[in-house]
């Protein structure tokens, strides 16, 4: 039995992989900003009280994250797996640049990945073949950008991600956590809309079963939710 953090679970992907981990025995701290409104989750967490547990967390707040962490302290003495999901997403361009947007999308995606490993780091060290997944996009890469190939704000807070993941697998390697960043697909959620290509269970399978085989040698890879590997 794993027990796993996820930021974002009570909707999208998030959601769909906290169902997965349970309905597959493992133990989830199923985090989100509004726990009262998150009634998926909730009836999930009612019908598996001993494998989910609902704590508030909203990513772009140090007080919240830091009370999430010690809320879930004084529940577990270890965390195996935390996957950084959630994420926000402003359509910009260069006409419509927003100062206040731009830095909310950057706080939200990249910064609030940060802050839950700060945070969390210590359980997470007391894990097994500890782990940190950190759900980015194929817009984060460098290398795959081309005209008209998502947001400003969007693209640039997933390299924020992508670079926080590099630093991560140097300084965390020495406590034998593995960090990688995961593109989960263009998925059928609000943000992919109903055009997209994935499925919502297609992808959160995916992304745990990359996550379930992961090594030391993955440490610091891009990898997306079907297994190969993401160029930078
Ligand atoms: N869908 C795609 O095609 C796609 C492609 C590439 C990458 N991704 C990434 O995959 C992840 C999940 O996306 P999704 O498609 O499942 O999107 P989604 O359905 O829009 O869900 C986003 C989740 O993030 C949460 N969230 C947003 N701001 C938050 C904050 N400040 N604190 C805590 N939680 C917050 C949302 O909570 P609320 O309900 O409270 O807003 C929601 O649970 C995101 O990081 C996204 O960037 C998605």
């Amino acid at each position: 039995m794993q027990t796993v953090l996820i930021t974002g679970a009570n909707r999208g992907i998030g959601l769909e992989m906290t169902k997965q981990l349970v309905y597959g025995g493992n133990r989830v701290f199923a985090t989100c900003r509004l726990p009262e409104q998150a009634e998926a989750l909730n009836q999930l967490a009612n019908e598996n009280k001993e494998l989910v547990h609902v704590v508030q967390l909203d990513v772009i707040n140090d007080m919240s994250v830091h009370a999430a962490a010690e809320a879930v302290a004084a529940q577990t003495n270890h965390l195996d797996l935390i996957i950084n999901n959630a994420g926000v997403n402003f359509r910009d361009s260069f006409e419509s640049f927003n100062s206040d947007e731009f830095l909310l999308v950057l706080n939200a995606n990249g910064v609030g990945a940060m802050r839950v490993v700060v945070e969390f780091v210590d359980l997470l060290r007391q894990g097994s073949a500890p782990k940190i997944v950190n759900i980015s996009s194929q817009l984060g890469s460098m290398t795959a950008q081309k005209p008209n190939f998502g947001s400003y704000a969007y693209n640039a807070s997933k390299a924020v991600m992508n670079m926080i993941t590099r630093h991560l697998s140097f300084d965390l390697a020495s406590d034998g956590i593995t960090t990688i960043s995961m593109h989960p697909g263009w998925v059928q959620t609000d943000m992919g809309g109903s055009s997209a290509a994935v499925t919502p269970p297609d992808s959160a399978a995916g992304i745990l079963n990359v996550a379930a085989n992961l090594t030391a040698a993955d440490n610091g890879k891009f990898y997306i939710y079907n297994g190969e590997i993401h160029p930078w």
